[in-house]
C-alpha cells in the first residue's frame, strides 16, 4: 500500500491562484471561433465573446488569461486593434499559417473578455518589432485616467474608465521567435522597454516579466538576471517583478513529434517521464535564482507548458490543432501538482492554450464545445487557489516499461484552505496497476472526508459526437480509520479529496 503523509502543521507557502493560469494567442482558432465569434454570430454571445465557453472557464476558475502571445506578440502592433472594426488593419499573420488577421479582437474586446471571465490581465508587449514609444503607449492607453492623447484616445473609443493591468511581459521568446538576441542583449533591452511601462495609478503596480529561458538555458536565467542586477550581482528585482520559463512536453522530438491519440503505453510513459524533467528545470533555474534574488522577490513564471504533438491529421499544420486525451489529464496533474509545491518561487504558469491550441482546456467547432480532460483537472485542482501549501511526501513505486523512462506511480500535493479544510489533488499514473492508498494526516483530525476521481483508460477522450466519455464523478471509496484515509485509486485518475 503506498503511504501519503501530510502534515497541516508546516505551510510553505501561497499557492497563487495564477498558478491556474492560461494563455490565448491569436493562432489558429484559439482567438477567433474559440473564444470570440463575433456580435453578429448565431452562436450564442455577449459582446462577441461565446457564452458556452466563457460560462464553462468560469466554472473552472481561470485566474489570469495571458494574450497576444506568444511568438504573435513580437509582431503585434496594438494600435491596428483598436477603433472602428471596418476601419482595423489586416496584417498576414505570419507565424501561424500565413493568415489574413483582422484584428478586429484587440485591447478592448480582451478587456471585455477578461471582464466577462472575471480574471486578471496578462499582456505580453512587443520588443521583437516594436518600439519602446509603441509599449508605452500601450500602458498609457490601458491603464490613464487622466487627460493624455492615449487616455483620450481610449475615451475616443468608447472607454472612459482605464482598465487594470496586473502582469505585462516585456517581450516573448526573445532567444527566438522574439527578436533572436543574445541575454545580455535582451536584457539591456529589457531594462530599457520597462523603464516606460509606467504605473499610473497610484497602489496599483504592473507586475513587470522579463522573458526566461526555453527550457534548460540556464546561461540566459543567469545573464539576464546578471545584467538587470548592479555590480554587487543584487536589485535585479527593481527592474522585474517576474521572468518566465518555457517549458513544452513532446513526447518525441521536435520533427516528429507523436500523435495525440494514437500512441502506445511506452509512448505514455515516455510523455510522463519528460513531464516530470519540469522538476529538474524548477530546481536548477531557482538555484540560480537564488544566487541573485536571495531574498525571494522575483517569481518564475512558467508561462508555456503543456503538451506539443503533431497536428491533428488534415488540419493546417500552422494552427497547432490537437485532440486531448487522458495522458494530457495526468500530465496537467504532475505539472500542476509541481508548480505547488514549488509555489514559494513559482508565483503564475500558464498552459498553452486555452481553446483549440495545443493542450486546451476546451476544444470547438462551429457551435459545439467539449470539455477536454485537461478541463477537468483544472477544475479539480481549482480548490488549492489561494490555499497554504502544506508540506506532504509520497512513498510508493517506481513503474514503466523502458527503463530509461521509468517514473513514480504518484504525484501528489496539498493545501489548507482559508476555512481550514484540506485538499488532496493525487494522481495514479500507471497506465493499467490500480493503488491502495493510506493518508495519514499529522496535526489534524480527521472528521470527514470525500473525493471525486478522472478515470479511464490511457487513449479516452470527449469528442464532437461523444463529449461526455471523461468526465469527473463523486468517489465513493474512501474509508476513514485510526485518523487515516484509505482508498484504491483506479489506474489513471486523478482525484481531488477534501478533509475537513
Ligand atoms: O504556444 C505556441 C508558441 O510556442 C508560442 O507562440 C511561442 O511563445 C512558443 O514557442
Amino acid at each position: 500500500m503506498a503511504k501519503l503523509y501530510v502534515n497541516a502543521a508546516v505551510k510553505k507557502g501561497k499557492v497563487n491562484k495564477e498558478i491556474q493560469g492560461h494563455f490565448s494567442e491569436h493562432l489558429g482558432r484559439c482567438i477567433y471561433e474559440g473564444l470570440y465569434v463575433g456580435e453578429n454570430s448565431p452562436i450564442p454571445n455577449t459582446n462577441g465573446m461565446r457564452n458556452d465557453v466563457v460560462a464553462a472557464l468560469k466554472e473552472m476558475k481561470l485566474p489570469v488569461l495571458r494574450w497576444p502571445g506568444g511568438c504573435f506578440a513580437d509582431e503585434y502592433h496594438w494600435k491596428d486593434g483598436i477603433g472602428p472594426k471596418e476601419s482595423r488593419k489586416k496584417m498576414i499573420n505570419t507565424h501561424w499559417g500565413g493568415v489574413v488577421e483582422d484584428n478586429s479582437f484587440g485591447t478592448h474586446e480582451f478587456m471585455e473578455l477578461c471582464r466577462q471571465l472575471g480574471c486578471e490581465t496578462y499582456i505580453n508587449g512587443n520588443v521583437g518589432s516594436g518600439t519602446v514609444q509603441e509599449m508605452s503607449e500601450w500602458v498609457e492607453y490601458m491603464t490613464f485616467e487622466g487627460v493624455s492623447p492615449m487616455a483620450d484616445l481610449r475615451k475616443a473609443n468608447g472607454h472612459e474608465k482605464p482598465w487594470k493591468v496586473n502582469y505585462f511581459g516585456v517581450g516573448n521568446e526573445n532567444w527566438g521567435c522574439g527578436g533572436n538576441m543574445r541575454p545580455e542583449y535582451y536584457a539591456n533591452e529589457y531594462r530599457r522597454y520597462q523603464t516606460f511601462v509606467r504605473n499610473y495609478k497610484s497602489g496599483e503596480r504592473i507586475y513587470k516579466i522579463a522573458c526566461g529561458p526555453n527550457v534548460d538555458d540556464y546561461d540566459w536565467m543567469k545573464t539576464v538576471l546578471e545584467t538587470l542586477s548592479d555590480r554587487n550581482g543584487r536589485g535585479a528585482e527593481r527592474f522585474a517583478n517576474g521572468i518566465s520559463l518555457h517549458y513544452y512536453t513532446v513526447p518525441e522530438d521536435w520533427g516528429k513529434k507523436g500523435s495525440a491519440t494514437d500512441f502506445t503505453t511506452a509512448d505514455y510513459y515516455k510523455t510522463l517521464y519528460k513531464t516530470n524533467y519540469m522538476e529538474a528545470l524548477l530546481k536548477n533555474h531557482i538555484a540560480i535564482m537564488d544566487v541573485y534574488d536571495p531574498e525571494n522577490r522575483i517569481g518564475l513564471i512558467v508561462d508555456e507548458w503543456g503538451t506539443w504533438y503533431d497536428v491533428e491529421p488534415g488540419t493546417n499544420p500552422g494552427f497547432l490543432y490537437q485532440q486531448n486525451t487522458m495522458r494530457d489529464a495526468m500530465v496537467a496533474a504532475v505539472n500542476l501538482n509541481l508548480f505547488n509545491k514549488y509555489c514559494s518561487r513559482v508565483k503564475m504558469a500558464n498552459i498553452a492554450q486555452l481553446v483549440n491550441v495545443l493542450q486546451s482546456v476546451i476544444l470547438t467547432e462551429g457551435e459545439k464545445m467539449i470539455l477536454t480532460p485537461t478541463y477537468h483537472v483544472f477544475n479539480l485542482y481549482k480548490h488549492h487557489q489561494e490555499g497554504q501549501l502544506l508540506e506532504s511526501s509520497v512513498e510508493t513505486e517506481e513503474i514503466g516499461l523502458e527503463k530509461e523512462y521509468m517514473i513514480q506511480n504518484l504525484t501528489e500535493s496539498v493545501s489548507m484552505d482559508a476555512e481550514g479544510r484540506i485538499h488532496i489533488t493525487v494522481a495514479n499514473l500507471s497506465a493499467d496497476q490500480s493503488c491502495p492508498v493510506e493518508v495519514k494526516i499529522a496535526e489534524k483530525q480527521v472528521n470527514t472526508a470525500r473525493a471525486e476521481i478522472l478515470t479511464n483508460e490511457i487513449h479516452a477522450k470527449n469528442t464532437f459526437d461523444e463529449p461526455n466519455t471523461v468526465h469527473t464523478e463523486a468517489f465513493d471509496g474512501l474509508k476513514t480509520e485510526n485518523g487515516s484515509i484509505c482508498f484504491t485509486m483506479p489506474a489513471c485518475s486523478v482525484m481531488h479529496v477534501v478533509v475537513e
